[in-house]
C-alpha cells in the first residue's frame, strides 16, 4: 500500500472540507476516507471494509461518530475498531477491524501518516505558514494529470518562471535576463529537506524556496517586515493524477474579504504551470542519467535523488484482523474447514 509514497506524512485535503457524510478521496493509489466525530475531529480509514471489501464512504457516520458499512452494516470507530457486527452476537469484533490511519489537524489541513501509527510515530514537520496562528491563509486545488513528482519537481524549478511565468512571478526576471545572463542556483541541505534559491547575474532578490519532504513547496516571497509566502503541497492521488493545494499565507490585509483577490492571483500562477507539466508525461520523473541536465537543475535534481533514495521502493502491509470464532485462524479458513 503506498507504494512510492510509504512511512511519511502528507497534508491531505482542507478541513472544511469534511461534512457531516463521510468523503472519499484517494491518496498515493489507496481510496481513503474521512468522517467526522461528534467534537469536530476528523478520522481517516481505509475505504475497505475488513469484511468484503465495500467502501465505507458509501455509508453513514453514526451520532457517535462511527462509520457504518453499506453493505451488512458493520461499524468502525476513528482508530477503525469495529463497534457493532450487526445479526452476529458472537462474533469478537476485536479481530474485524478497519485500517486506520494517524491524523492531525494542523492550520486548516488535515494531515495523514501512510504507515502503521504508533505512539512513538514523529510529528510532521510543517512549514511554519502552514501552522501558525495569526495569519490569514488562502487556498485552492488543482487537479493535475500528472505524476506528483513531476508536480513537485516544477514547484522547485526557478529557471522555468521567466518563460512559463512571464507575466507573473516570472516578470522581473524575463525583464532583467539577457542573452549573456546567468542564473546561480544554489541547494543548501536542511533537517526537514532543502533551502534553495536562484541569483539572476550576482542579483540577490531575497526571495528563496523550501522543501519539505516528502511533497510541499514553501516559496518566501521578500517584503520587509512582512510574513508572505505561497506553498504548494502536491499530494498524490491515483496513478497519474496529482492533487495539487496552493497555500498562500499572510500576516496582513487579513480580512476574508480579500480571498478571492488572492485565490485569483494564486490560480493564474497554477494554471501558467499546468499545460507544460502535464506534456512531460503522467509517469514519474525519470532517473537523473535519463535526461540532459545543466548547472540550474541542481533543486531539482536534489529532488529527484532523495525521491529515487528514500521514497520510491516505500510500501506498508497493514493486517487485517479477522478471527471471529476465536481459533486463532482467519475466518475464511474457519468457516472453508466448516463447510468442507
Ligand atoms: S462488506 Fe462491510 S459489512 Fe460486509
Ligand atoms: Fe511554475
Amino acid at each position: 500500500m503506498f507504494e512510492g509514497f510509504a512511512g511519511v506524512w502528507t497534508a491531505l485535503f482542507p478541513l472544511a472540507e469534511v461534512g457531516a457524510a463521510p468523503r472519499a478521496l484517494s491518496l498515493a493509489g489507496e481510496r481513503l476516507v474521512a468522517f467526522r466525530q461528534p467534537r469536530g475531529e476528523v478520522a481517516v480509514l481505509l475505504d475497505r471494509c475488513p469484511h468484503r471489501g465495500a467502501a465505507l464512504s458509501l455509508g453513514r457516520v453514526t451520532g457517535q461518530g462511527r462509520i457504518e458499512c453499506p453493505f451488512h452494516g458493520w461499524q468502525f470507530d476513528a482508530q477503525g475498531r469495529n463497534c457493532h457486527v450487526p445479526l452476529n452476537p458472537e462474533a469478537r469484533t476485536s479481530r474485524l477491524s478497519a485500517i486506520a490511519l494517524a491524523t492531525r489537524v494542523i492550520g486548516e489541513m488535515v494531515w495523514v501518516y501512510t504507515g502503521a501509527p504508533s505512539p512513538s510515530l514523529p510529528e510532521p514537520v510543517v512549514a511554519e505558514g502552514l501552522r501558525a496562528p495569526g495569519l490569514a491563509r488562502t487556498c485552492l486545488q488543482r487537479n493535475w494529470n500528472v505524476h506528483w513528482t513531476r508536480a513537485m519537481e516544477n514547484m522547485l524549478d526557478s529557471p522555468h518562471l521567466p518563460f512559463v511565468h512571464r507575466r507573473t512571478i516570472g516578470k522581473s526576471l524575463a525583464r532583467d535576463m539577457t542573452a549573456q545572463s546567468r542564473l546561480d542556483v544554489s541547494w543548501e541541505p536542511t533537517e526537514w529537506g532543502g533551502r534553495t534559491k536562484a541569483v539572476l547575474d550576482g542579483r540577490d532578490g531575497g526571495a528563496f524556496l523550501e522543501f519539505y519532504r516528502p511533497n510541499v513547496m514553501a516559496l518566501h516571497l521578500p517584503l520587509p517586515g512582512r510574513h508572505l509566502r505561497i506553498h504548494a503541497l502536491v499530494i498524490p492521488a491515483e496513478a497519474g493524477r496529482t492533487r495539487l493545494v496552493i497555500c498562500q499565507s499572510r500576516d496582513f490585509l487579513r480580512s476574508r474579504l480579500l480571498d478571492p483577490l488572492f485565490s485569483w492571483m494564486n490560480s493564474r500562477i497554477a494554471d501558467e504551470d499546468r499545460a507544460v507539466v502535464e506534456s512531460m508525461g503522467s509517469d514519474e520523473v525519470p532517473a537523473a542519467r535519463a535526461q540532459a541536465s545543466v548547472a540550474t537543475d541542481r533543486a531539482t535534481l536534489q529532488f529527484r535523488k532523495y525521491y529515487f533514495e528514500a521514497l520510491r521502493g516505500s510500501s506498508w502491509q497493514p493486517q487485517h484482523g479477522c478471527d471471529p470464532l476465536g481459533t486463532g485462524r482467519p475466518v475464511a479458513e474457519d468457516l472453508a474447514d466448516r463447510t468442507a
